[in-house]
C-alpha cells in the first residue's frame, strides 16, 4: 500500500505500545515519519528499524519549546509536514496511581497530567498547522481514550483530557477547515500493550465480559486506523472521534450481567 507516499508525519509518544505500531505502518505505507518521545532511547528502538524513512527525536509534550523544537527538526529534516500524529499521553505507573478522584488527586498530578496530555496537543498542533498551511493542508489524528466519554472509579485526570481532546479536535477541525486541515481523534478502548498487560494483569478478564468482539484490540488495530484517517481517503471525514473498542461503550449498561444471567439459565 502507498496511500502516504510522499507524506511525512510526526507521531508522539512513538516510542510507546500505539505510537511504536503507528509509526511502522506509516512507513509501511509510504510516509517518512519523525518518532518522538520524552524516552530518547525508546524514539530509536522504534525509529532505527524503519531505516532512512524514520528519526527519533527526543521532546516533552510540556515544553512549548520542546514541542516547536519537535515541528522545526521534522521540517528541516525531511522538508515539510503532512500529518500530525499526537498520542503522547502520561502512562507513568505511579503517577497514574495517584490520578484518582475529585477529593483526593494531588493537584499537581492533576496539572502534570493536563501539560502532557491536553495542553501537549493544543502545542503540537499550534507549531504543526502553519507548516502544513504552507503546504496546502494536512491531517492531524488525536489520541483520545473512551475514558473521555463515560466516567470512572479512577484516573479523574487522565479522562478529563480525553475529553477535552475530542473537543479540542473540533475546534482545531473548525477553525481550520478552510485551509484544508482535517482534525479528527479517535477513542481506543483497552488495547493490549505490553506494557498494560503487566501493569494491570486483571483488568483484561474484567474488560473481556463488555467488548463484544472474541478479540482484544492491539496496537496495529490502532495503527490501521490512524493510517486510514492520515491517509486522502478519509479526505471527507473531520471533526469526528471514532471510537476503537470492540464495541465496549455501544450496549445497554447491563449486559454483561444479563449475557451471565442468559448463560445460566440455558
Ligand atoms: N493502551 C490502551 O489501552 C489505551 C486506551 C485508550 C487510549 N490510549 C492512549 O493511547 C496513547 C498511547 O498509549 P500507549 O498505550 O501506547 O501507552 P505507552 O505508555 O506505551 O505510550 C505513551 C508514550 O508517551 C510517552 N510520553 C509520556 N510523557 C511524555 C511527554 N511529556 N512528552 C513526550 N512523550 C511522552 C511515553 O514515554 C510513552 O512512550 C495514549 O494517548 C493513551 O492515553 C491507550
Amino acid at each position: 500500500m502507498s496511500r502516504l507516499a510522499g507524506k511525512v508525519a510526526i507521531v508522539t509518544g512513538g516510542g510507546g505500545g500505539i505510537g511504536s505500531a503507528v509509526a511502522r505502518r506509516l512507513v509501511a505505507e509510504g510516509a517518512r515519519v519523525a518518532v518522538a518521545d520524552i524516552f530518547e532511547e525508546s524514539a530509536r528502538r522504534a525509529a532505527e528499524p524503519l531505516g532512512d524513512a524514520a528519526i527519533a527525536v527526543a521532546f516533552d509534550a510540556a515544553s512549548a519549546d520542546s514541542v516547536k523544537a519537535l515541528v522545526d527538526q521534522t521540517v528541516a529534516h525531511f522538508g515539510k509536514l503532512d500529518i500530525l500524529h499526537n498520542n503522547a499521553a502520561m502512562t507513568d505507573p505511579a503517577k497514574s496511581a495517584q490520578d484518582t478522584t475529585a477529593t483526593d488527586i494531588p493537584l499537581g498530578i492533576w496539572q502534570e497530567i493536563l501539560d502532557v496530555n491536553l495542553t501537549g496537543y493544543l502545542l503540537g498542533c499550534r507549531y504543526a498547522i502553519p507548516h502544513m498551511i504552507a503546504n496546502g493542508g494536512g491531517s492531524i489524528v488525536n489520541t483520545a481514550s473512551n475514558s473521555g466519554t463515560a466516567g470512572d472509579l479512577a484516573r479523574i485526570a487522565y479522562g478529563s483530557t480525553k475529553g477535552a481532546i475530542i473537543t479540542l479536535t473540533r475546534y482545531v477541525a473548525t477553525q481550520h477547515g478552510a485551509q484544508n486541515i482535517r482534525c479528527n481523534s479517535i477513542a481506543p478502548g483497552v488495547v493490549l500493550t505490553e506494557a498494560l498487560d503487566k501493569t494491570v494483569p486483571g483488568l483484561k478478564d474484567i474488560i473481556k465480559r463488555h467488548i463484544l468482539t472474541p478479540e482484544f484490540g492491539t496496537p496495529d488495530d490502532i495503527a490501521a486506523l490512524v493510517a486510514f484517517l492520515a491517509s486522502d481517503e478519509s479526505r471527507y471525514i473531520t471533526g469526528e472521534n471514532i471510537s476503537i473498542s470492540g464495541g465496549g461503550l455501544i450496549h445497554q449498561p447491563h449486559y454483561a450481567d444479563l449475557k451471565a444471567f442468559m448463560e445460566g439459565a440455558g
